[in-house]
């Protein structure tokens, strides 16, 4: 896409280039990477770094807006933070997660909150369970709207699975991951995220669908892989433990504690601002206020008032 300037912008990606990308995968093509992001900034950084999407994961309950799990997030707040990531215009393919209730009680609410995550600027929704949830995966799919499966570990039924727990480790539930895979994919998913399942269900699933699967602590033989922007740049959520598949890539929290703390420390010893970050008077003009030579700074001599 032609932006005008000199640097043209790349085309956005979009969800058939996603689900066109199974094959070469396959045949030993690069994986997918996703990775969270729910504001301008953090949304500038994944695309600066080449992911092929961008989630706005309803895990913004936890570790941007300092819930204790997933449930506490509505359609409005998903409808904020995916307006604040599409304003970035970013080329990685904007997926924004369902939150939990919001394709649960019809197929209407389903569709118009579907769609009022589109209208913010997301080019996917995401919603999560399997079979279950095959009729709003239809509803959804019917108003064009494309649609990422969520399967495994489901965060919006903590209560129902009895918490963060690896899922699909006994046969039946192995099978069991596996048929919702199928089905979601031949309703028309265009991918397929699969959290917290032994590598060996990952890889049973992965050989299963004709769409790729995304997966965030299963292993290595998904067509992709996802982690949340927080878990990944260092930043802690607390009272939850990183789980063993995150990957920490930078210390960030610490490093934005160890650079604040440097600011609070320069305000109380008088070191900052200094002359260069002050905007002076001209030296009539101080002359004139009788402030020549006084407190006004180290620098009271400066001739030109805009610096
Ligand atoms: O909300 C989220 O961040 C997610 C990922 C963990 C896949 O659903």
């Amino acid at each position: 896409m032609a932006t005008g300037s000199s640097t043209a912008r790349a085309r956005a990606v979009s969800a058939p280039d996603i689900s066109g990308r199974k094959t070469a995968i396959r045949e030993g093509g690069e994986p997918l990477v996703m990775v969270t992001a729910y504001d301008a900034p953090s949304a500038r950084v994944v695309d600066a770094a080449g992911a092929d999407m961008i989630l706005v994961g309803d895990s913004l309950a936890m570790v941007v807006l300092g819930y204790d799990d997933t449930l506490q997030v509505t359609t409005d707040d998903m409808v904020h933070h995916i307006a604040a990531v599409a304003r970035t215009k970013p080329r990685p393919l904007i997926v924004g997660d369902l939150p939990w209730l919001s394709y649960h009680v019809s197929r209407e609410e389903t569709v118009r909150n579907a769609a009022a995550l589109v209208r913010a600027g997301a080019g996917a929704v995401k919603l999560e369970g399997g079979r279950k949830r095959l009729d709003a995966v239809q509803a959804i799919l019917d108003a064009e709207i494309p649609v990422m499966g969520h399967i495994g570990l489901t965060p919006q039924s903590i209560h129902a699975l009895g918490g963060f727990k690896v899922q699909g480790k006994q046969l039946d539930a192995a099978r069991a991951l596996v048929e919702d895979a199928v089905a979601l994919a031949e309703a028309g998913c265009f991918a397929l995220v699969l959290e917290c399942v032994p590598d060996g269900v990952a890889r049973l699933v992965t050989d299963s669908v004709d769409v790729p699967t995304i997966g965030i602590g299963a292993g290595r033989h998904c067509d992709g892989q996802v982690l949340v922007y927080h878990d990944l740049l260092g930043f802690a959520t607390p009272g939850h433990r990183a789980p063993k598949f995150v990957r920490r890539y930078a210390t960030q929290e610490a490093d934005a504690t160890e650079a604040v703390a440097t600011f609070v420390d320069d305000v109380r010893g008088g070191r900052f601002p200094s002359s260069d970050e002050t905007y002076h008077m001209a030296d009539q003009m101080l002359d004139e206020l009788g402030l020549y030579g006084s407190s006004s700074g180290d620098d009271a001599t400066a001739s030109n008032a805009t610096r």
